[in-house]
């Protein structure tokens, strides 16, 4: 049987405000999945981890890439099964839609084996069921761009609706991600049950700018609007220095920095190549005052998003 290669990409979801609506996809990193065909389930024959992943499972019903290639198989109602071998790109707990990454790849590769018939739109669900399983909540600000590319943003969960909205051709992504673990399940229990109408407004007003920037492709908008009063001050708690972090990428001319998911990675943004440079090892820098090792990384938007590479 034949085995068919697809790439999904990184993603930062939540973008700032935008708590479990907005997401965008990232170049440079991603997971690989290879797939082919069998007689019927879904296994998981290898797993490539990433770093120092020990965390990863071939049971097919505890890892993403298992749970999204069995519902998307479920959806198809097709006879057969499939085989799956994973490379990770992302580590498990960045906050850069590791187990996201992975479940779009597996959607997308069953897909491609069994005739094609569902679009990356209809891959969302899978791929969003089996993000459920491991993050403790059902929202697709990850899934969805790692499917469609760009920025998306989640109108509802259920029934699920999402749209595309667009990209940032110059926007310059500074990725610093410490050495630490956080889990989704465990960031989503500290955040606040209830929030004051002028922290929601702000949000709000913040989010929807966002996602004009996105659609306009302006990125002097999206530096504007990065700024979220909600999530960030309650996260940036889990991660040592994350304020020292922020006022030192914004001295070396970072135009804003947030949290990238659930953390521990953190992101600013710039539109100068030269400028992300002096950003980056401002941020690399203050994080080793804390004794804190990184992996960081200048990026851009990924237009595209899961897409077969063989
Ligand atoms: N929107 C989710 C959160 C994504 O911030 O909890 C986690 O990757």
């Amino acid at each position: 049987m034949e085995w068919v290669k697809v790439f999904a990409p990184a993603t930062i979801g939540n973008i700032g405000p935008g708590f479990d609506v907005l997401g965008l996809a990232v170049q440079k990193l991603g997971d690989v999945i290879e797939a082919r065909k069998i007689q019927s389930g879904v296994k998981i024959s290898s797993i490539v981890p990433a770093g120092s992943d020990v965390n990863l499972s071939t049971d097919p019903e505890k890892n993403t890439a298992g749970i999204a290639a069995r519902e998307t198989l479920k959806i198809l109602e097709v006879r057969g099964g499939v085989e799956l071998r994973l490379e990770k790109g992302i580590p498990l707990g960045s906050g850069l839609g590791s187990s996201a990454a992975s479940a779009a790849a597996a959607a997308l590769a069953v897909n491609c084996l069994y005739g094609n018939e569902l679009t990356k739109e209809e891959l969302i669900l899978p791929s969003t069921r089996a993000e459920e399983v491991v993050s403790g909540g059902f929202f697709a600000d990850n899934t969805a761009p790692a499917l469609l590319g760009g920025a998306t943003l989640t109108r509802s969960c259920l029934p699920l609706d999402v749209t595309r909205i667009g990209s940032i051709k110059r926007l310059k992504i500074i990725l610093v991600t410490p050495d630490t673990v956080i889990l989704t399940k465990e960031a989503r229990k500290i955040l606040p049950d209830k929030i004051p109408m002028k922290d929601f407004v702000f949000n709000m007003a913040n989010t929807s700018l966002i996602t004009a920037a996105f659609a306009k492709d302006d990125y002097a908008l999206f530096a504007r609007s990065l700024n979220d009063v909600v999530i960030e001050p309650v996260r940036a708690k889990l991660i040592k220095g994350f304020d020292q972090v922020k006022e030192n990428a914004l001295k070396a001319g970072a135009d804003g920095m947030t949290i990238s998911g659930s953390g521990p990675t953190v992101f600013a943004i710039t539109d100068r190549l030269s400028k992300a440079r002096l950003i980056e090892d401002a941020m690399v820098r203050t994080f080793r005052q804390f004794g804190t090792k990184t992996f960081h990384l200048i990026t851009a938007v990924d237009p595209e998003g899961a897409r077969v590479i063989n």
